[in-house]
C-alpha cells in the first residue's frame, strides 16, 4: 500500500501492511493480529512530521480515534478537556475556543493529530502543549495494556518527551486531557503576534483573535501542507552557548538569540540557513521554502532521500560558516 496519501512531504513509499484503528479496543485487537504481531510497527497520525526515505518494512496503524469531553474541575475555572489521539489538532484548538476555554489557541493551526502533539510537545507563538498538558493514556504496543502518563512523567523539553527518548515506539497515544482554563491569559509575547493584532485592529483581545491572528501569521509564512508537500520546521533551532554566540554576534551584528538559561541562547535555524544562500532554493521538484528557511519542500514527485540530501548539505554549510550543528526536527525513516 501507498503511503503517499498519509504523509504531508507527499512522498511515495510503500508500506507492508496498512490499517487503521477507530477505538482503543480496535487498536489492541489490531495488535493481536498474527500478522501486525510479526512486523514492526509505525503509528501515523496527520503524518506532517515524518519524511519516508525507503519503503517502510513495517505494519503501518493509521490513527483515527476521535471525540472531545470535558470534565469541570472544582475551582469553577478549570476545565479538562479529554480528545481521541487522532482528532485532528486545530479541530480541537476550534473546539475550546468555542468553549470558551483558552490555553491552546496560540497553536492554532499546527498540522497534524492530537495523539503527536505531546510526542514533540508541539509549540509556537509563545505556548507549548505541555503548559496545559495534563495527563494521557496510551496503550503498550508490547501487551496491549493503558497505561497514564502524568504531566511529569512525560519528561517535557523543547521539541522533546520521553516517547521519543526511553519510551521511544513502545506504546501508541489513544487519548490526550489537557487543563484549560475559562479565564485566560492572554499570551501575546511573540513580537509577530502583537504586530499583527495591531494590522487586524482588534480593540478587544479574545481567544479567536489571538486565534486568527496565528492562522494570518501561519498563512502569510508556511506553506499548505495540501499545495506544497512539506512537514513544517525541519530542524530544531540549535542551542549555542553564550561565548560562543558573543563572537558570533561581533561579526554577524544582526543575527537573532533568545536567552534560554544563563549560559545558553537559542538560535533561529531559519536565519543561519538563510545567511547561507539557501532560502527560496528550487533543486528540481524539492527545495527550501522561499518565506521560511528551516521549512524543506517538494513541490511534486521528489523522493525522500532528496529531500534527506538536501537536509544535509544544508546541515554542512551551517556548520562551516557558523560552527553549529543543526539537528532535524522531522523524523527521518
Ligand atoms: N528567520 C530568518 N529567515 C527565515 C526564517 C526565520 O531570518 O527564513 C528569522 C526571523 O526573522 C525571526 C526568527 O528567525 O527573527 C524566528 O522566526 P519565526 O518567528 O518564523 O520562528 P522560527 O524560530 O523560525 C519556530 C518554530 C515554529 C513555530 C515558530 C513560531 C522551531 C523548530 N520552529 O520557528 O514551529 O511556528 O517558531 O513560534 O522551533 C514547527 O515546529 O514545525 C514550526 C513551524
Amino acid at each position: 500500500a501507498s503511503l503517499q496519501p498519509y504523509n504531508t512531504f507527499g512522498i511515495d513509499a510503500k508500506a507492508t501492511l496498512l490499517a487503521e484503528f477507530t477505538s482503543k479496543e480496535e487498536l489492541q485487537e489490531l495488535l493481536q493480529h498474527p500478522q501486525v504481531k510479526a512486523l514492526p510497527k509505525l503509528i501515523l497520525g496527520g503524518g506532517s512530521n515524518v519524511l519516508f526515505t525507503q519503503d517502510v518494512e513495517a505494519a503501518v496503524l493509521l490513527n483515527r480515534i476521535k471525540g472531545i469531553t470535558q470534565a469541570p474541575q472544582e475551582d469553577q475555572e478549570h476545565v479538562l478537556v479529554t480528545a481521541g489521539s487522532g482528532e485532528t489538532w486545530h479541530d480541537l484548538v476550534l473546539y475550546t475556543i468555542e468553549q470558551g476555554l483558552g490555553g491552546i489557541e496560540n497553536l492554532s493551526l499546527i498540522p497534524g493529530t492530537v495523539g503527536a502533539a505531546p510526542l514533540q510537545n508541539i509549540g509556537a507563538y509563545g505556548v507549548e502543549l505541555k503548559d496545559t498538558f495534563y495527563s494521557l493514556e496510551a496503550v503498550e504496543m508490547e501487551t496491549g495494556q493503558t497505561i497514564t502518563f502524568g504531566k511529569e512523567e512525560c519528561n517535557f523539553g523543547y521539541r522533546e518527551s520521553i516517547f521519543k527518548k526511553e519510551a521511544k515506539g513502545r506504546y501508541i497515544v489513544t487519548s490526550v486531557t489537557l487543563q484549560l482554563t475559562r479565564n485566560p491569559t492572554f499570551n501575546t509575547s511573540y513580537g509577530a503576534i502583537s504586530n499583527t493584532l495591531e494590522e487586524m485592529q482588534v480593540k478587544e483581545l479574545s481567544l479567536k483573535a489571538i486565534s486568527d491572528a496565528v492562522i494570518h501569521i501561519r498563512r502569510t509564512k508556511l506553506p499548505d501542507p495540501a499545495k506544497i508537500g512539506n512537514a513544517g520546521s525541519f530542524f530544531k533551532n540549535p542551542e549555542i552557548g553564550l561565548a560562543q554566540f558573543d563572537i558570533l554576534k561581533e561579526q554577524y551584528p544582526t543575527m537573532p538569540g533568545y536567552p534560554v538559561s544563563e549560559h545558553t541562547v537559542k538560535v533561529p535555524a531559519g536565519w543561519l540557513i538563510e545567511q547561507c544562500g539557501w532560502k527560496g532554493k528550487v533543486l528540481g521538484k524539492h527545495g527550501v521554502h522561499k518565506d521560511q528557511a528551516l521549512v524543506l519542500v517538494n513541490y511534486g514527485g521528489a523522493t525522500g532521500n532528496e529531500v534527506k540530501a538536501l537536509a544535509y548539505e544544508i546541515i554542512k554549510s551551517v556548520e562551516e560558516k557558523f560552527g553549529i550543528s543543526l539537528s532535524p526536527e522531522v523524523n527521518i525513516i
